[in-house]
């Protein structure tokens, strides 16, 4: 995706089944994709989602990084994976074509 015109990666939609729910899934899910995101050279990452969940992993609520509606701000999180890269990155949220 292109924030502002700068590139972030989109992770997710992330889910795991209600009945292994628990058990790391998510965790695993969250742990590979980061470590894949920065093999591949990502300097940033962003998601839409609960800010106590994902926060573990390091991301944070990211300020003026707008989501098209009826995204809620609150949920749109975001990690650096080198540092500073997301300072001074905010506008609207469009797909890199
Ligand atoms: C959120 C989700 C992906 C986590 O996957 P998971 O495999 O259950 O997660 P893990 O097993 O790695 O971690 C479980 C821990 O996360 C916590 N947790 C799960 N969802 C949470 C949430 N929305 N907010 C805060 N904590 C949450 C659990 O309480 C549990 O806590 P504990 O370690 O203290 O017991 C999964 O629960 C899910 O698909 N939920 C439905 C969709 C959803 O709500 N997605 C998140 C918003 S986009």
């Amino acid at each position: 995706m292109l924030v502002g015109g700068t590139r972030a990666l989109l992770l997710g939609p992330v889910a795991v089944h209600p009945t292994r729910q628990g058990e790391g899934l998510g965790a695993l899910l969250m742990t590979a994709s980061i470590e894949k995101a920065r093999a591949l050279g990502w300097h940033r990452v962003m998601l839409v989602g609960d800010e106590p969940y994902y926060s573990r992993f390091g991301f944070a609520k990211l300020e003026g990084v707008e989501m098209p509606p009826p995204t809620n701000p609150e949920r749109v999180l975001g990690i650096e994976l080198q540092e500073g890269a997301w300072l001074g990155v905010a506008g609207e949220v469009t797909r890199c074509l």
